[in-house]
This record gives structure tokens, sequence and C-alpha cells, in this order.
């Protein structure tokens, strides 16, 4: 029997016109609408009409499958190149909506800290507390490229980074006091002396005096999110993160990443519970089995060749378009961009002796993520298994296409999981950290300094 909560958490990674590699070319969606704010109102309505936890956006600061070398031919056939900017676009939406949460990813690599502690402030004060940061490091050249830079920082340099700039982030949140702006208007104090906090940071990535020119947010913090699933990754989330988002194939990968991180937390002083595995999910929902296969099967059909080869390279590290389509997939591991997710496909393809084609395949839908295809008693059968065997907390939701893909999952397997008793009816409070079940962090600065106070 599970230890964990006996509710699920839901979140969906809304991506334009859908995840599926082709989606774009589906009759079922509408050219143009991954720039048209209408659509993901309604993406972000429909996430919490469905009672959703937290809606959820990726991001890459340049046109991401820019691999170096891929030829205009190839990069004129992808979807998915143009998206908006996540804190912009989560700003509109939260006044589109009362109560879903509003993740957006923002890198450690390009950014500086100040800058992010201020924009997701900014969102959890607009949004009423319901914001969350999602942090990566990046992935790729063509981002180092927009940033006066030759080369894209190393792996391992990269996770030095983000654990220095999360800890910098963290500290300008709790800059004051929850009540330190007295406002006494008879006094003329607009604020209590005693409760701001500079943090004068200086590390090696980072010097940052403070304090924040914003109040603590609403949630203390907003959530982090992270995203990265290496050792390295593992030990950033297990130190910092309140929710992680990563790519389990199988019942038994995701049963060791769950218990590889749950066990790592207790190292910072921190409980399993403290933080939600969500692993990405890929659905495609039917009424009956043969339905669900038949929408799978017309996606798969609008693959191109060039344009999977060209996703397989970038993902492999190998310039797959020398091999011809039915050789078997060429060994590799991790590299300098990314360990986990090459190693996963790596895994599937040894396991499966697949060859590069049905590699393309069995990864154009979620990019490694756990595929999904059936009818909602059996999607739900499988998250409950997941979800119950101490593989996941919960899911985030990668729809095949958008906005049906979604408006499937919401109409026809979420009422499933409610009856179920595996997920809420309705939403029992109004901040992300409510639906997560997170308790609001304590000020930092404000602990260190009643500490030395008492020393
Ligand atoms: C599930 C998942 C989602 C990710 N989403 C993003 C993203 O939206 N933007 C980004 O720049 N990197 C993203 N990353 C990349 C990670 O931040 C990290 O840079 C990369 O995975 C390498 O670290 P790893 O080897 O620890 O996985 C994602 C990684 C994972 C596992």
């Amino acid at each position: 029997m599970s230890s964990h909560e006996s509710q699920l958490h839901l979140g969906v990674f809304l991506r334009g016109v859908g995840h599926h590699l082709a989606s774009w070319r589906s009759p079922l969606v509408t050219s143009g609408s991954e720039i048209s704010f209408t659509h993901y109102r309604h993406l972000a309505r429909t996430a919490e009409r469905g009672k959703f936890d937290m809606v959820f956006l990726g991001d890459s600061v340049c046109v991401r499958e820019r691999p170096e070398g891929v030829k205009r031919e190839i990069l004129q056939r992808l979807g998915h190149l143009v998206h908006f900017e996540p804190l912009t676009l989560l700003s509109a939406l939260s006044t589109a909506t009362t109560h879903v949460g509003l993740v957006g990813t923002a890198s450690t690599t390009y950014n500086e800290p100040y800058h992010v502690a201020r924009k997701f402030a900014s969102l959890d004060h607009i949004s009423d507390g319901r914001a969350g940061w999602n942090v990566v490091t990046s992935t790729s050249l063509a981002e180092a490229n927009n940033f006066n830079r030759e080369e894209h920082l190393g792996h391992a340099e990269r996770y030095v980074r983000a654990n220095e700039f999360v800890d910098v982030v963290v500290g300008l949140w709790d800059s004051w006091d929850d009540d330190a702006f007295v406002a006494d208007k008879a006094e003329g104090i607009y604020f209590d002396e005693d409760k701001v906090f500079e943090i004068n940071h200086r590390g090696a990535h980072f010097n940052v005096k403070g304090p924040l020119n914003l109040s603590r947010p609403p949630q203390g913090h907003p959530v982090i999110v992270q995203a990265g699933s290496s050792d390295a990754g593992k030990d950033l989330a297990a130190r910092t993160a309140e929710v992680v988002f990563t790519a389990q194939r199988t019942l038994k990968e995701g049963q060791a990443f769950y218990r590889s991180l749950k066990d790592r937390m207790s190292k910072y002083g921190r409980a399993p519970d403290e933080l939600k595995i969500m692993p990405g999910v890929f659905t495609v929902v039917g009424r009956t089995q043969e339905e669900a296969d038949d929408k799978y099967g017309h996606l798969q059909e609008l693959v191109d060749p060039k344009v999977g080869v060209a996703m397989l390279s970038r993902t492999t590290g190998i310039d797959l378009s020398a091999y011809p389509l039915d050789a078997p997939l060429p060994r590799f591991g991790g590299n300098n961009v990314q360990q986990a997710r090459p190693e996963l496909i790596d895994a599937l393809a040894e396991r499966e002796h697949l060859t590069i084609w049905q590699t393309i395949l069995a990864i154009a839908g979620a990019r490694g993520h756990h595929v999904l295809i059936g009818t909602p008693e059996r999607i739900a059968d499988e998250l409950e298994e997941r979800f119950k065997g101490e593989a996941a907390d919960g899911f985030n939701l990668m729809p095949p296409y958008l906005p049906g893909g979604l408006e499937d999952f919401v109409d026809l397997v979420v009422p499933e999981l409610q009856r179920r008793g595996l997920f809420r009816t309705e939403y029992q409070g109004s901040t992300l950290r409510d639906h997560l079940g997170l308790a609001r962090p304590a000020n930092v600065n404000k602990v260190r300094a009643d500490a030395r106070a008492q020393a």
C-alpha cells in the first residue's frame, strides 16, 4: 500500500498545437493557434474545468530545433518553432482563470537571478499565489549563440550555477518579512526597517546584494519545479525542488527514479512529501481502444522521416542522416547537453531492439515520455498503477494535439479518476501550494537573522 497522499496531482504541459511531432499537420488542429492567446486561454480554462493543479509551459531562448547542421530544407518542415514567452503568457492567463496553478520555465544558464526572482514574484502577486518556476539549465548551443557565447556551458558547470542561482532567487523572494509594509500614515512610516533583509550574496557565479524591489510573494516562495533527471539534476531537485517533471517510460524505471530522488532528500534535511514527482504522460484517449489506436495511427502517418531523423540526431548527438532508416539505432549515452533523456532512449532502443525508424516512431509523440493509448478506463488503470506503485505523485499531461487532446482527457479520463477517488472533484484551496499540499515556507533570511540574534 502506498505511503503517499490518497489523491494524485495533475498538470498539463501546454505546447502550441500539441506534443506530437506531426501535430501541426493534423486536420484536428488550427494552424497558427500556437501564437493565439484565445487558444491558450481556452486551454487554461479547460484545465481549470478539469480541476488540474497547474498548467505548465516549457521554454527555450532560441528557435529550439536548430541543431547545428540541420538544413533549411528540414527546418522548414518543423512545427513547434515559435512560441510565447512564458511569464508574459502566464500573466495574461492569470486574469482569465481563478484557481489553476501557473508554472513557467526559466533557464538558470541564460538569466540573472534578480530578473527571475522579480518576474515570478510578480506573477505570484498578480495571480494571488498561483505561480511556479520550472528551473532548467537549457539544452542547446543555439541558446548560447543568442547570449554572447560560442559554446553551451558544460553539464556539470550548468548544475553548479543552477544550485547557486536557486539559492539567490529564494533569498531575494525573502527580502521582506510578510508584514514588513506597515504603511503607518499617522506616523509616516512606510515599512518596518527591522523587516527588510539584504542578502549580500557572494559566490562563484553571482554577486547579489538585494533586497528585491517587491514584497514577499503570497506563497512565500512560488513553487519550485525542476526538470532534469541526471544525478546532478536529482541532487538539485532533492535540495531545492517541490515538484519534479521527468520522463519515465516504464513502471520499473519510474519506481527506481522515485525512490532514488526521495531517498536523497534526507541528506538535505527534507521529508519525502515535500516534493511531488510528476512524470510526463502522453495520452491518446478513445471511447474504444480501436478509436484511440486510429487517432494515434493518423498522427504517426504524418511523421516526416527527415524531420524524425533530425530530431533523433539531436537527441542522440549522432548524425543519423548517413544511416538507412531500417538500421539498428547505434548505441550512445548521455552527453554534455543532456544525460538522462538520451540514456532513456538508448535503453529503450536496446531493450526493444529498435531500428532508427522504429525509435523515431516510439518517441515522435512524447520525446521519450510515457505513452498511453486507450480507453479512459485503461488510461486510469495505468495512472493508478504508477501512482499506487510509488512511481509518481501525479502526472504532467502531454496532449498529442490541442485543444482536442486535453478536452478528451478532461471529459473522459478525469471523471474516471474522480469516480475511483483518485482525483479531486473541487479545489479545496486557492494557491498552487494548496493544490499540491505544500506548506508555505518560512522566510530563510528571517530564520538566519533570528538564529544569529540567539547565538
Ligand atoms: C521533463 C523535462 C523537461 C525539460 N524541459 C525543459 C525546457 O522546457 N527548457 C529547457 O531549456 N530545458 C528543459 N529540460 C532540460 C533540463 O533542464 C536539463 O538542462 C537537461 O535535461 C539536462 O539535464 P539532465 O541531464 O539532468 O536531464 C527539461 C528536462 C526534462 C527532463
